[in-house]
């Protein structure tokens, strides 16, 4: 008997090492085997097309991870479900998220309502409302330089007869606000425009735009993806009717964004989607619990460190342009030096191929466009807008930083001097040193 229970024992313990050695895998080794490669991972200074999740990477905030996983694992009821405790305890979790996205921009919970994101919500502001009075107001107007959900929302509802005004900016990336005033006419239904650029970071004037569409009757819509907890927005002080939403700009999960639609004076529109009328029939479909639950963690987060945050991305905001201007020659900053979210840097480097550069950057993860549009060639449509010249264009390179550090800024800053300096070594530069005008280049897609 002795020697059965001390032979036992040690079987089990073997096959226990032996199952967690062969099929359970450490969370590095599940990265580096997913990205196929052992080498350490790039500097991420692409935050604005959305922070890291688990598993890849904690640099989420562990915080709206932890409030989220009871949703995953423990109360997996429909928060639809009326008739029983599984049903209830999801339905508070997902209202408390409601309170709290709603607490962040000075909503009634009532007004939000829970999308799969930002594309998403612009898509039902912009289609919905338009469709809604298209019958007597047929005209809607936006920018040149919207995210293109927006942009190819309003093309659909060209080809459906309505009217668009795609209005203009100034050079530094702003709206004029006399051109929007004489643009609106007696049938605008809705202005569309956002409150952050996410390729160059300025913050157009949202107060007068609300007061303007305000007295003129017009329904405002802005995309707040790239601002909402980023800087202080109440929908009522600034006269917003509808307000767009995304979870993973400010830490939370991928998948899941809101829209703000205000109550009083009420705003109609005509829902996107047919089904079981969830979210006061606006939205139908079942509501993720974990991820509006993390939505409305990651509000609440930044709602309480805003202004820490907003203090902290302005002094790398600055430290970043020193480094950068003082080392390399004739960069130019893309957008308004003042009336911007200091957590976007986008900068044209003189005589650089902007694709190049990133592709070349081996160690820092960055973009030169959004991350929709990057995919091409093309120079950037934003940068066009602004009236870049397109060599310039070609050689931008966006930086955006609401989670770093000032040694990854460091790491950064020291990454592209070196590339850059090397590179004017080549066509460019050379072409500009045998007095060639690089203006005079014909640039097409690849
Ligand atoms: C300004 C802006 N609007 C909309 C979106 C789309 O957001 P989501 O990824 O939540 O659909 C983005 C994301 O890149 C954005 O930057």
């Amino acid at each position: 008997i002795s020697h059965r229970l001390t032979y036992f024992p040690c079987i089990y313990l073997i096959i226990f090492i032996l199952c967690d050695t062969l099929f359970f895998k450490l969370p590095e080794q599940i990265q580096k085997q997913e990205l196929g490669r052992d080498e350490p991972r790039p500097l991420y200074m692409d935050f604005q097309t959305g922070p890291l999740l688990w598993p890849y990477c904690f640099r989420n905030d562990p915080r709206v991870l932890d409030a989220m996983l009871p949703y995953q694992v423990n109360f997996y009821g429909n928060p639809h479900s009326r008739t029983h405790a599984y049903g209830w305890e999801s339905e508070s979790a997902m209202e408390k998220a409601r309170k709290q996205v709603a607490d962040l921009i000075g909503a009634d919970p009532r007004e939000i309502v829970f999308t799969s994101g930002a594309t998403e919500s612009n898509n039902m502001a912009v289609k919905g409302v338009v469709r809604f009075y298209g019958q007597k107001k047929r005209h809607v107007i936006t920018t040149q330089t919207e995210h293109k959900c927006v942009l190819d929302s309003c093309r659909v509802l060209e080809s459906e007869g309505f009217s668009v005004t795609y209005l203009p900016v100034q050079s530094n990336g702003l709206i004029d606000l006399e051109l929007l005033d004489k643009s609106i006419r007696p049938d605008t239904s809705l202005v569309s425009i956002m409150t952050i650029n996410n390729e160059i970071g300025v913050k157009q004037p949202i107060r007068d735009i609300g007061h303007l569409c305000r007295s003129r009757g017009v329904f405002f819509h802005t995309d707040g993806a790239q601002a909402v907890g980023k800087i202080p927005l109440n929908v009522t002080e600034l006269n917003i009717d509808l307000m767009s939403i995304s979870a993973h700009k400010i830490y939370g999960p991928k998948g899941v964004g809101a829209l703000f639609v205000r109550r009083r004076p009420r705003v109609r529109l005509e829902p996107l989607q047919s089904g079981g009328g969830q979210e006061r029939g606006l939205r139908s479909g079942t509501v993720p619990t974990p991820l509006a639950v993390g939505l409305g963690a990651a509000c609440s987060i930044a709602q309480a460190e805003m202004v820490y945050d907003h203090q902290r991305v302005s002094a790398l905001a600055q430290r970043l342009m020193h480094k950068i201007t003082s080392q390399i020659p004739d960069v130019i900053l893309n957008g308004d030096p003042d009336q911007r979210y200091p957590g976007c840097v986008n900068l044209s480097f003189a005589y650089v191929e902007g694709e190049s550069l990133l592709m070349a950057l081996k160690d820092v993860a960055l973009s030169s466009g959004s991350a929709c549009t990057s995919a091409s060639l093309e120079p950037s449509y934003v940068l066009r807008a602004i009236g870049a010249d397109e060599d310039l264009a070609h050689s931008s390179i966006r930086y955006f930083y609401y989670y770093c550090d000032y040694y990854a800024l460091k790491c950064t800053v020291q990454s592209v001097r070196r590339w850059i300096l090397a590179s004017l070594l080549v066509p460019l530069w050379e072409m500009v040193q045998e007095g060639i005008d690089i203006k005079s280049i014909k640039w097409t897609q690849h």
